[in-house]
């Protein structure tokens, strides 16, 4: 993609609208269909070095942490490796524990983000093995790492990133099929993985074009000033990630929480005024979430649901269409990025570049 807006009022907007190719080209000469598995040129990690790893920390900040949680469930669900993200400028104030047995994993769009690099610096000092999940070719993260992948996303320029986040998880998915093929996932599943994997441009196409319902619902939503966004295990990240797209660019107050701590606290806050985004995949969990729902319907809370069917106890239903339970969290926030963008455009925000932020932040 060019710099060229394209005929799209905003980066943003051009930006979510590039996310079907941008997964082709993420997915583009990696799937080997004989091994159901990948081939992952950079990543420098034969099978025993793959094998031998104990654990997985993945570490980020903002929209990459977000997408190095997603990350971290797909890899203990396809590699059961155990894993985890956490956001690196916390990681490296906490003198971490260095495990020779862990594989760090570095995630950055721009590559450049100084808390990231100086993770990565301090676990390399120590000797720890580390990868980058990064997008721009030849950055300092880049660089700094022993291998990794780059994500493909093009060039973003939103400061708020959509595109590379999708990217991300889309190689975080890549990355945990390549680590289950060395383990113990199955061929069958190998292969059931690959086919969602080539199913998810055309599954972003469905879903961008439902725009004009999800800009109808924007403007309804718009005059709340706070909103919750609730999900559980596969959605919660995705509920965490959407409540931050919308607090950048619409600077509507927004929190996430896992539906199932609601009852341990933020059920005090539900009344009319305070919408619900509630993530609802038709995964082994849909029957807990249908309750959650009907918990904040018994206090009068307006829903909003992203789903794979219309969910009764909503408002509304933004539905999404299924595909693999492992990598249902690739397409569920989509929706949600396009519900900011119109959000903030009621709003008259300026969208590419929300006040006191910035694209890359690379001073400490
Ligand atoms: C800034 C941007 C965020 C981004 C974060 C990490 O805060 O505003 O959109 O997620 O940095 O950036 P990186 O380039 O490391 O992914």
């Amino acid at each position: 993609e060019s710099y060229d807006m394209g005929g799209h009022d905003t980066y943003m907007h051009k930006e979510i609208h590039e996310q079907a190719d941008a997964v082709d080209r993420a997915l583009r000469g990696r799937i080997d269909d004989r091994f159901s598995t990948v081939h992952l040129g950079g990543l420098n990690l034969d099978a025993r070095d793959a094998r031998a790893v104990r654990r997985v920390k993945i570490l980020g900040c903002g929209t990459s942490y977000h997408a190095g949680q997603i990350g971290a469930q797909m890899i203990e669900e396809l590699a059961r490796i155990p894993a985890d993200a956490e956001p690196a400028s916390e990681f490296r104030y906490r003198n971490p524990v260095v495990d020779p047995d862990t594989l760090y994993i570095a995630v950055s769009q721009s590559g450049e983000t100084y808390d990231v690099l100086a993770a990565v610096q301090e676990l390399k000092r120590k000797g720890a093995r580390v990868l980058g999940l990064v997008n721009v070719v030849g950055s300092a993260i880049a660089r700094e790492t022993d291998g990794g992948i780059y994500v493909h996303a093009g060039p973003e320029v939103c400061v708020v990133s959509t595109k590379c986040f999708t990217n991300m998880v889309v190689s975080f998915g890549l990355l945990a099929l390549h680590l289950g093929r060395t383990r113990d996932l199955s061929v069958a599943d190998g292969k059931r993985i690959i086919e969602g994997l080539r199913k998810l441009p055309g599954q972003i196409e469905e879903i961008l074009a439902n725009e004009a319902q999800i800009e109808e619902l924007a403007k309804e939503y718009a005059d709340a000033k706070s909103m919750m966004f609730i999900g559980r295990v596969r959605g919660y990240p995705v509920a965490r990630e959407a409540s931050l797209k919308l607090k950048e660019v619409s600077y509507i107050h927004a929190e996430a929480y896992p539906a199932s701590e609601l009852k341990h606290g933020p059920l005090a806050l539900i009344e009319p005024a305070m919408p619900t985004v509630a993530i609802v995949p038709d995964d082994e969990l849909l029957e807990k979430n249908r309750a959650a729902l009907e918990e904040i319907k018994a206090r009068s809370g307006r829903i909003l649901a992203v789903a794979h069917q219309e969910q009764e106890k909503a408002d509304h239903t933004i539905v999404v269409p299924k595909n693999e339970d492992e990598l249902d969290s690739i397409l569920m926030g989509i929706p949600l990025q396009l519900f900011a963008y119109y959000t903030a455009k009621a709003m008259g925000r300026d969208i590419d570049k929300p006040r006191n932020l910035a694209k890359s932040v690379t001073v400490e």
